[in-house]
């Protein structure tokens, strides 16, 4: 654990200063010890951010994308074309159900329309996460 190691570089630092400090009779840091404490605090503080840095691309990898949607709950239907599904892939299918203007079309996928069960049987996912699924299956069917 390199943090750790940090900051038992940091907690080793402090405790130098404050012993030297013990020295000169008094608990002041002199400037000079000062500036080493924020050189050593400076790249524990780096570390910090880049353990944030982690955790944030960690939990956007978890969190779901339409191309997981998709796999999860739209390609039963709309891979194969059930009950008249349109295929995923299927350029002129898509580009027909798009002269009706993209906003209905993500409208009817929402609410359902005909075969198409309402939010494709994803019930807890967002609005967004619909758009964001039929984006993902429009990019692969141009
Ligand atoms: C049970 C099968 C089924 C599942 C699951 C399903 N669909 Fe559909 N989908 C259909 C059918 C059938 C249609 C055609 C409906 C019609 O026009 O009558 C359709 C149509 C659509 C349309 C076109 C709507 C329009 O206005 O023309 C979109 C967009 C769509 N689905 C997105 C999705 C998404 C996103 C998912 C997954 C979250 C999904 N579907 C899951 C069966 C399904």
């Amino acid at each position: 654990m390199s943090q750790l190691r940090v900051f038992g570089l940091v907690i080793f630092t402090l405790i130098t200063v404050v012993a030297c400090g013990g020295q000169n009779g008094s608990a002041e840091l002199t400037d000079n010890q000062k500036n080493l404490v924020a050189e050593r605090l400076a790249p524990h503080g780096s570390v910090v951010m880049a353990g944030q840095a982690v955790v944030s691309a960690v939990a956007s990898v978890v969190g779901r994308t339409g191309e997981s949607i998709y796999a999860s709950n739209c390609q039963a239907c709309h891979n194969y074309g059930v009950a008249g599904a349109p295929k995923t892939g299927d350029v002129a299918a898509w580009a027909d159900r798009l002269t009706k203007g993209i906003e209905t079309v993500y409208a009817n996928a929402i609410n359902g329309i005909g075969g198409m069960p309402a939010k494709g049987t994803c019930m807890d996912c967002s609005d967004d996460e619909i758009i964001a699924t039929i984006d993902y299956m429009l990019e692969n069917s141009q």
